[in-house]
């Protein structure tokens, strides 16, 4: 192998290094990409690629989502400014995404993953927070696990940010269209089928909100006591500490991530790359639900 793999001592990850993302040959991508599946995320420090060197390597993963093929998620604004929470629309989602999730289930397609990388980071926090549900599938006990291969839960934006109390503006945002305009609530089995390795997973996080045939009451704390599981086992949970330069991987068919606190007067300014999922294997079950 050209490079050099790591395993965390998790269930999950591995730092790669004696690699250079921008000089990958096909076999040597071809490893890599193995590696990602078998370790679901992949840590690669010390790369500072530029965007266009972001876009051509998260590209060899599939298709990128439109419009998210290298976004900066961050504190500051296009002039330099800090942006002023709490009122900031981009701030609402930024903590918003500091509670556990995976990315786009809450659209008809959810992602397949992510390359993240690190361009201006805080003296200190402002950590990426990662977990492994193969893990916490396996870790289910038989009675819980059997009810939740048989249950489906719907997931949307516009109810987990509505939930926190960050609901967006309706005009004149910043933050507009993906995730806040889908047609139905896209509906997702608890009980999520690797496309590429046949592994089970527990899929839930913050946008599920609602479990197909309880009711609202009864869903709503089965999906909280189940999110306070899967993440409760620090073996299956990895917090990373950034560094200017950090590549991250990440597989959002068997992660949770969320982003971790920092001093919202230091900027932070991360490059997101969202990886399209399959619609095959990552769409979600028709939906008639709208929400109330
Ligand atoms: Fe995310």
């Amino acid at each position: 192998m050209p490079f050099q793999l790591q395993p965390l001592e998790k269930s999950f990850g591995v730092v790669v290094s004696d690699i250079d993302l921008r000089a990958l040959d096909d076999p040597s991508f071809e490893s890599l990409y193995g590696a990602w599946l078998e370790h679901a995320l992949l840590i690669i420090p010390e790369q500072h690629l530029s965007n266009a060197e972001q876009t051509a390597f998260a590209r060899r993963f599939g298709e990128l989502v439109k419009g998210l093929e290298a976004v900066e998620i961050s504190n500051v604004l296009p002039d330099g400014r800090l942006r002023e929470a709490p009122g900031d629309d981009m701030m609402k989602i930024i903590r918003g995404n500091m509670h556990w999730h995976q990315d786009s289930t809450y659209m008809p397609v959810q992602a397949k993953g992510a390359v993240f990388s690190a361009k201006v980071v805080p003296a200190s926090q402002g950590d990426t927070a990662f977990a492994d549900m193969r893990h916490a599938w396996q870790a289910l006990d038989e009675e819980r696990r059997t009810r939740c291969a048989e249950l489906s839960a719907y997931h949307s934006l516009v109810a987990s940010q509505k939930r926190l109390g960050e609901e967006t503006k309706q005009e004149d945002s910043e933050y507009f269209g993906y995730g806040l305009d889908v047609e139905g609530v896209p509906l997702r089995p608890l009980r999520k089928l690797h496309p590429e390795t046949g592994t089970e997973s527990l899929a839930i996080g913050r946008h599920a909100f609602a479990i197909s045939g309880l009711t609202t009451q009864a869903s709503q704390s089965f999906v909280d006591d189940l999110l306070n599981f899967a993440v409760s086992d620090p073996h299956r949970v990895y917090q990373h500490r950034w560094r200017v330069g950090d590549v991250v991987v990440w597989d959002n068919r068997c992660l949770l991530h969320r982003s971790c606190e920092w001093d919202f007067s230091e900027p932070r300014v991360m490059l997101h790359s969202r990886i399209a999922g399959d619609p095959a294997t990552e769409g979600a079950l028709l939906s008639q639900r709208q929400l109330d």
